[in-house]
């Protein structure tokens, strides 16, 4: 009975010191899978033990990339970051975290990510053992803006135009104001832009009366991903118009917002003056010594009252 129990007891210390001595230095990657958008900064994260205070001459990091040829994206070896060795990829866009280096996070970061920067890292560490996680990056690039034209080939007819950037290849798909689907009348074609993004060009050309609206929808099927532009078909529109036009036009609306405040203050001003004046006798005189080419100028912040006297004051004399 005793030699029985006591077998369990030995494979346990065994299993605990094996764990000991093989785990003792472990690196953890408490997020494996990382998504950024193109152009943004990432920061990837892998963790090791330290016990006491740092010795920073002890420690080497490296932050591997690992594409058909390996390619180094940052080491800092025995203490001293080396950039001899890294790869023309990331020059200039990493940076390791140092102070988090104490609390055992290798904390890198690459700012303007790029769509090549995408795949598989390895974040190795050397601190008395050795040890290193696998971690994986993924970069997209929404269609965000889209550029649109719309132009009249007379007759009735029209060219409606959508252009985008982004990755990896959107579909384009156009419908009218009724979700009616026009894709098959469209013509979208992709050609590589900057940095390996997608320019996609989609043309509608068809048959409206003004007044009208279609869609064009960017669909990023890998990231399940819509964007989608409005395009209206008026009298006036002619040659390009930009979905900038938009922002413009909210530029527009708030710029005569605000006028339009400062209008009412002024009036409300004016009024209150104007009612003070009232209620004293040189009412019409302090009006008349206005000289005449500032008149037009001050009008529009009169009240109406103080305008219907200026007319009258004009036709008098
Ligand atoms: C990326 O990081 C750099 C440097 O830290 C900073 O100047 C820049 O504004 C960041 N960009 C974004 C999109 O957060
Ligand atoms: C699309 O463009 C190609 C090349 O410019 C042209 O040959 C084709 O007829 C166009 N298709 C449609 C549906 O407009
Ligand atoms: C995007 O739009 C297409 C067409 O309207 C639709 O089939 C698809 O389900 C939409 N996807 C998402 C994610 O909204």
């Amino acid at each position: 009975m005793f030699f029985i129990m006591e077998k369990p007891l030995i494979f346990c210390l065994f299993l605990f010191y094996w764990h000991f001595l093989y785990a003792l230095f472990t690196v953890e990657a408490p997020q494996s899978l990382y998504t950024v958008e193109y152009g943004n900064n990432v920061t990837m994260e892998c963790t090791f033990p330290v016990h006491g205070k740092l010795e920073f001459r002890d420690l080497s990091v490296i932050w591997e990339k690992k594409d058909k040829l390996k390619k180094q994206v940052y080491a800092l070896l025995q203490g001293k970051e080396d950039f001899e060795s890294q790869d023309s990829d990331f020059k200039g866009r990493t940076k390791l975290f140092k102070e988090n280096l104490n609390l055992g996070q290798s904390l890198l970061q690459i700012t303007d990510v790029k769509l090549r920067d995408a795949g598989l890292y390895h974040c190795l560490i050397g601190y008395g053992g050795a040890d290193y996680k696998a971690i994986n990056l993924k970069v997209k690039a929404p269609y965000r803006s889209i550029t649109q034209g719309v132009v009249s080939t007379g007759d009735n007819e029209w060219k409606l135009t959508c252009q985008s950037e982004g990755y990896p290849q959107a579909e384009v798909l156009w419908q009218n104001r009724e979700y009616e689907d026009l894709t098959h009348k469209a013509n979208t074609s992709y050609e590589t832009g900057r940095d390996q993004l997608y320019r996609v060009t989609s043309t509608l050309t068809i048959k409206s009366r003004t007044d009208e609206i279609f869609f064009c929808i960017f669909w990023n099927k890998e990231l399940q991903e819509n964007t989608s532009a409005i395009l209206h078909i008026t009298d006036s529109v002619d040659g390009v118009v930009r979905t900038e036009s938009r922002r413009f036009i909210g530029a527009i609306l708030i710029v005569t917002a605000l006028l339009g405040s400062v209008l009412i203050f002024m009036l409300s001003i004016s009024k209150a003056t104007a009612n003070k004046d009232n209620r004293t006798p040189v009412d019409s005189s302090s009006i008349a010594k206005l000289p005449n080419d500032k008149d037009t100028c001050d009008c529009r912040y009169a009240s109406f009252e103080e305008e219907e006297l200026k007319s009258m004051q004009v036709e008098k004399t």
